[in-house]
């Protein structure tokens, strides 16, 4: 079987001024259809690094990506994005939801970029929307949601085109440990019913517990690999303690790109156009056809009609073109 996703022995260094930051040293890793993977490891040691090379948001230094076969490397910018909207949906910590623009229409915005007609967009997205249980909600505002439905929405842009896996980046980050477990619970449906591998990262023991695959990370390295022979288990039910899902005190995620190592998460309001430049800094765009510019060898480009970027704040807006989705 071809995997969905292969890394083999990839690195990838940031260069931050005079400085250069290995944050990969040599990473192979295959992610077969269907699987449940959770990637662990301490802050800094490269799961948003490997979670962003993975999802074609950015190209490894050295080393060698194969995202349903195909090797990333061959691949123009153009290209890989579509490979990227195909095959991939991305949710991270911070939701990165277009502000101004309602829930279905957020979720659609990875049809755009493929050109699906727009009646069509909107059925999916609500069909998508129907999946995480938000039926009820097509027409709010990410404002209007509580986080656990924004994440849910961002669940639904993920899942919008059909990929065949879904990259989480500390999906439940932001979420109170109650609504957490209900954004861990759909992820698990997924997986089960739905057959859509998952590569989840997380800093909760319990949840990476219940993955039937653990990958631990440190220092840009993978320090093991278990994988869990025995039979599938039930769900286990929620925890009772409604602490909020933090990072650890040791920082928040670096963004993949820019040049600023201690730049954190963007805001969850992160309004950005969803075409046009990158903001410098800032954490990576949705799933769908997003492009990330910076100093590996994919350049510093965002491709135009695909580019939608949500990185920091960007004054102004949600530019226009994504409320007529
Ligand atoms: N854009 C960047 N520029 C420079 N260094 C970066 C950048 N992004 C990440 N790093 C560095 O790479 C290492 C791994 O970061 P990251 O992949 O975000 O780790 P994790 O997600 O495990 O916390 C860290 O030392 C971090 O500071
Ligand atoms: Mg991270």
């Amino acid at each position: 079987m071809t995997p969905a996703l292969e890394a083999v022995d990839v690195t990838r260094t940031y260069r931050a001024g005079d400085t250069e930051v290995t944050a990969l040293r040599g990473v192979s890793l295959r992610i077969d259809e269907g699987e449940y993977v959770a990637v662990v490891g301490p802050s800094g040691s490269g799961k948003s690094t490997l979670m962003h090379l993975l999802g074609c948001l950015d190209r490894p230094t050295t080393g060698v990506l194969r995202v349903g076969g195909r090797d990333v490397a061959r691949l123009s910018d153009t290209e890989l994005a579509e490979l990227r909207n195909a095959r991939v949906g991305f949710v991270f910590q911070s939701f990165h939801l277009l502000g101004r623009t309602s829930a279905r229409d957020n979720v659609a915005l990875p049809l755009v970029y493929r050109g699906v007609p727009r009646a069509e967009r909107r059925r999916r997205a609500a069909e998508a929307l129907a999946t995480v249980g938000l039926s009820h909600r097509l027409d709010h505002r990410p404002g209007q949601l509580s986080g656990g439905e924004q994440q849910r929405v961002a669940i639904a842009r993920a899942l919008v085109g059909d990929p065949g896996v879904v990259l989480a980046d500390e999906p439940t980050g932001n979420l109170d440990t109650r609504t957490g477990d209900d954004v861990m619970a759909l992820l698990e449906r997924l997986n089960r019913d739905r057959g859509v591998a998952i590569v989840l990262v997380t800093h909760e023991p319990d949840v990476a517990a219940r993955a039937r695959r653990r990958v631990h990370l440190r220092d840009g390295m993978i320090e093991s690999d278990e994988r869990d022979t025995t039979p599938l288990q039930g769900p286990t039910p929620p925890r009772s303690d409604t602490q909020p899902r933090n990072d650890p005190p040791s920082g928040g995620d670096a963004p993949p790109e820019g040049d600023d190592p201690s730049g954190g998460d963007a805001p969850p309001e992160g309004d950005a156009p969803p075409e046009g430049d990158a903001p410098p800094g800032g954490d990576a765009p949705p799933g769908g056809g997003a492009s990330l510019g910076g100093d590996g060898p994919s350049g510093g480009d965002v491709l135009p009609g695909r580019g939608a970027s949500v990185g920091g704040d960007v004054p102004g807006g949600d530019g226009g073109s994504c409320e007529e989705v």
